[in-house]
């Protein structure tokens, strides 16, 4: 799950963004997900920075990522055998584990909560400026790291869409290490392991669906799941799961194939562009333009943000998109365009 590219940055880039990360100051860096905005994990007026920059409330959780190979009770003060067992099958990957969080860790990571949640990135960049940060930091370093967007924004797939977000914020310009297009396209799959083995409570869930589907971790786990959505006041507190989130700026509507055929050959009173599966109908209204999507979910996922950035960009008052499949495959894209047409409601 990798995706270098020639613009790669190289060692010595690396080297100092990690020495810039141990100085306070924030790094954007690539995932196989989507591009993270960095801090120094245990610094907290660094992690303050964070939500300065993205305009996030400080109560919202951030992930801790660890290179590969990190001691995890340095994060964590328990771990349970139902975390090992995921971290053996999806280590280093699109997956964030929410566990215990161990009593020096600062709560400001957490936005005050007990617990921490833990990534190990696939991606070559972000681990080389893991590796080499944690070796700055005597072996015990974690980059705190939100996605590298305004809050409630659409998260980054690629180095020029964060140097877009952050064009104009503090007052020296933001490292951005370049690692090419995100290969996932949409965030982590995060699942909640904090209260594992807690009296009464002995529940793992889906707190945020993603690339790893809640069928794979079921089958490692060897049981079923709860998915958040149905979400108790007991379910910490997770930005991606607020209702309105991951928007662009253009009015986006989800619609049924039915209301979105309808739409295409009627047109509307605005400029919009209709994204829909397959090609677009000889018949469409001239007023519109027809974007076609992938019928691939993994690909879907890949081009999401990307595409919706680009067609943000590009005037329409109003973007229609086509409700994907109900099949199990495709809930982790239907759960981010439900949210960000959930902005419009
Ligand atoms: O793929 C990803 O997860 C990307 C890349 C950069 O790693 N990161 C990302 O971060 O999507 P962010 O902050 O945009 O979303 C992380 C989610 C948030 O919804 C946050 O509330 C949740 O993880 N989270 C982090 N720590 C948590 C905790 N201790 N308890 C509950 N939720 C937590
Ligand atoms: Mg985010």
């Amino acid at each position: 799950m990798n995706s270098t590219t020639s613009s790669s940055p190289d060692f010595t880039e690396i080297q100092a963004a990690a020495r810039q990360l141990l100085a306070g100051e924030l790094v954007a860096f690539p995932t196989e997900t989507v591009y993270g905005l960095g801090a120094d994990a245990e610094n907290v007026s660094a992690i303050q920075k964070i939500y300065a920059a993205k305009g996030r409330p400080s109560n919202h959780p951030v992930i801790v990522h660890v290179a590969p190979g990190a001691d995890l009770y340095y994060w964590a003060h328990s771990i349970p055998p139902e975390a090992w067992r995921l971290i053996e099958c999806f280590w280093p990957g699109p997956l964030t584990l929410i566990l215990p969080r161990a009593a020096h860790i600062p709560a400001e990571v957490a936005g005050g909560q007990d617990s921490v949640g833990i990534r190990c990135p696939s991606h070559p960049v972000a681990q080389a400026l893991l590796s080499e940060f944690s070796r700055l930091k005597g072996n015990h370093g974690g980059v705190a790291a939100p996605s590298a967007n305004r809050f409630g924004r659409i998260s980054p797939t690629r180095a020029q869409h964060v140097r877009a977000e952050f064009q104009d914020v503090g007052t020296s310009p933001l490292t951005v290490l370049d690692g090419g297009a995100a290969e996932v396209g949409i965030e982590s799959t995060i699942v909640d392991l904090s209260r594992v083995g807690a009296a009464g409570a002995s529940t793992i869930s889906v707190l945020r669906p993603g690339h790893i589907s809640v069928a794979q971790l079921e089958n490692v786990l060897n049981c079923s799941l709860a998915v958040a959505g149905s979400q108790s006041s007991e379910v910490p507190r997770v930005s991606g799961s607020l209702k309105a989130h991951y928007a662009p700026t253009t009015p986006l509507h989800l619609l049924d194939r039915e209301q979105l055929l309808l739409t295409a050959r009627n047109g509307t009173e605005q400029k919009a562009a209709v994204l829909g599966f397959g090609q677009a109908p000889d018949w469409l209204d001239p007023s519109l333009t027809w974007i076609s999507l992938s019928d691939d979910p993994v690909r879907f996922a890949h081009d999401l943000y990307s595409l919706l950035r680009k067609v943000d960009n590009q005037s329409f008052e109003a973007l229609y998109i086509e409700h994907p499949p109900e099949a199990s495959q495709w809930s982790a894209v239907t759960d981010r365009i439900r949210r960000a047409a959930a902005a419009f409601n």
